[in-house]
């Protein structure tokens, strides 16, 4: 069968956030100390402790925001521990991660200088679970007040004169869970009076998320709308791709079958159910839009690998990640007009990371690569399309998104999820004469093949010339089990 792709270009209008390409790095195993954070007399080369070569990789694939200092360390976290002179810091117990004890050499100056080195924006987790409000107040004001206050005051002493620019503030991390296992009619009191007292100083003003549902959590989504919608600018929500379907046996990340791969692309796909029904309870609510749908922990969860520590959530990343990858950021590319932020989780060394560490050693993964070629799609205009696609099993063979840049290029990316069958397709392109079209293709000869330290370039995108323009139509052939990204240029 011949699949069959229409794109409505002159109906583009809905802004791709870029902030949908957004990342999360917690205070989890070896994310932040290792992967990124070495300190300044490391011999691994750093930029006031910061490692080099991660920065170089990251910056690389354009993170537009990056969340911080949690996941379910937020709630335990107490943010005047981690700034001041680094070796008067007291040290922390990290309890839900390996119950590891941390010296706090990463705080909030530490975190802003990774965020300038990235050019990156800041998004603050905050501390409702465990944390006063009264400690919230205060961390805002420190970060961002500008004139002679308490906080800032401190701030100044501490070295950084200039108050920091920081917009994205979340008011609590799972908040149902390890966040303080709340009601969400409780969780939403509490959050309404957090919120009350996040001031905006100067030119800086917060833009406000509440901690949202996970997986099908309907009801917290509904509860929190109801209750606190005007007061929020933006609800989260949670959703890992986990293979197996007991906790204690999610699945290998790298010893898997045709019919795991076939379940993980499957619960990947089930990321556009879970937006469009907690989107249609978000319109119920707010049928202008206002709240934004936050996805700021999505991405697999499997099986550490062996032999690492299980508090650690070190996992490998193979083609199947990438098309993962591929198939949410499609899907986030397609909720645009909701969906304004999302954050795959990890960055660094943990569930489904950009980058590998190894000491003085450091990796890309396949999902690495995704975001690279996908960062095309960045504030470009969404275009509406039309798909026919074939089926692989019970799911849609392909994955599709579009968008339209500036210039006027138009980027195509797809993703093929049947491992064993190519996917002929035709596209007929409304709008624009296209003379030439570039494609890149990310897969390799197995489902299963992944990055090491000995073989680091094992999956990487490769040229591809098995499109060509028909007339109005683009016609070709993608790969099985392949992400494509085809750009058409006047
Ligand atoms: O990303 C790992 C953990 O997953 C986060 O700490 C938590 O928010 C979620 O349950």
């Amino acid at each position: 069968m011949l699949n069959k792709l229409i794109l409505n270009i002159e109906q583009a209008k809905e802004k791709i956030n870029k902030n949908i390409y957004g990342h999360f790095a917690e205070h989890l195993g070896r994310c932040i100390y290792e992967g990124f954070w070495v300190g300044e007399d490391s011999e691994i080369p750093n930029t006031r402790g910061i490692r080099n070569d991660v920065i170089e990789a990251l910056r690389e694939i354009n993170i537009p925001v990056l969340r911080w200092p949690g996941g379910c360390f937020a709630d335990e976290y107490h943010w005047k521990d981690g700034v001041g002179p680094r070796e008067e810091r007291t040290t922390i117990v990290n309890n839900h991660w390996g119950g590891v004890t941390e010296n706090n050499h990463f705080g909030t100056h530490e975190f802003m200088d990774l965020c300038d080195l990235l050019d990156t924006e800041p998004y603050i987790s905050g501390n409702l679970g465990s944390g006063t409000i009264r400690e919230m107040q205060e961390w805002v004001d420190y970060m961002t007040h500008d004139g002679e206050s308490p906080m800032s005051d401190w701030r100044k002493e501490n070295g950084r004169k200039e108050p920091w620019d920081l917009k994205y503030f979340g008011v609590g991390n799972e908040n149902w869970g390890c966040g303080g296992n709340m009601r969400p009619e409780y969780y939403a009191d509490k959050y309404k009076n957090y919120q009350t007292y996040i001031n905006d100083h100067g030119d800086n003003k917060i833009f406000k998320i509440a901690c949202g549902s996970h997986d099908s959590n309907y009801h917290w989504t509904e509860v929190l709308m109801e209750e606190a919608a005007d007061k929020m600018d933006g609800l989260s929500l949670h959703y890992y791709t986990v293979p197996g379907d007991e906790w204690e046996n999610k699945g290998s990340a790298t010893d898997f079958d045709q019919n795991e791969w076939y379940i993980t692309l499957k619960k990947a796909m089930y990321m556009d159910e879970l937006i469009t029904k907690h989107s249609t309870i978000m319109d119920k609510y707010d049928p202008e839009k206002k709240v934004a749908l936050i996805v700021d922990e999505w991405g697999t969860w499997y099986d550490v690998e062996p032999g690492t520590n299980p508090g650690f959530l070190y996992q490998q990343n193979t083609l199947r990640d990438a098309l993962v990858a591929g198939i949410h950021l499609n899907i986030f590319n397609q909720h645009a007009d909701r969906v304004k932020m999302a954050n795959i989780a990890q960055t660094a060394n943990v569930l489904q990371a950009m980058v590998l560490t190894d000491e003085e050693d450091m990796i890309v993964t396949p999902t690495y690569y995704v975001f690279k070629m996908f960062k095309v799609h960045q504030e470009a205009l969404q275009i509406p399309i039309y798909l026919e696609t074939e089926k692989y099993k019970e799911i849609p063979k392909l994955s599709v998104s579009a968008s339209k840049n500036e210039q006027g290029e138009v980027n195509i990316t797809i993703c093929n999820l049947d491992p064993e069958n190519e996917a002929k397709i035709e596209t007929v392109i409304n709008a624009i004469k296209a003379n030439e079209v570039e494609a890149k293709i990310l897969s390799s000869d197995n489902l299963n093949d992944h990055n090491t330290f000995e073989n680091p370039d094992k999956v990487k995108p490769e040229g591809f010339d098995k499109f060509s323009m028909e007339g109005q139509k683009l016609v070709g052939e993608i790969p099985s089990s392949s992400v494509v990204l085809l750009t058409l240029k006047k």
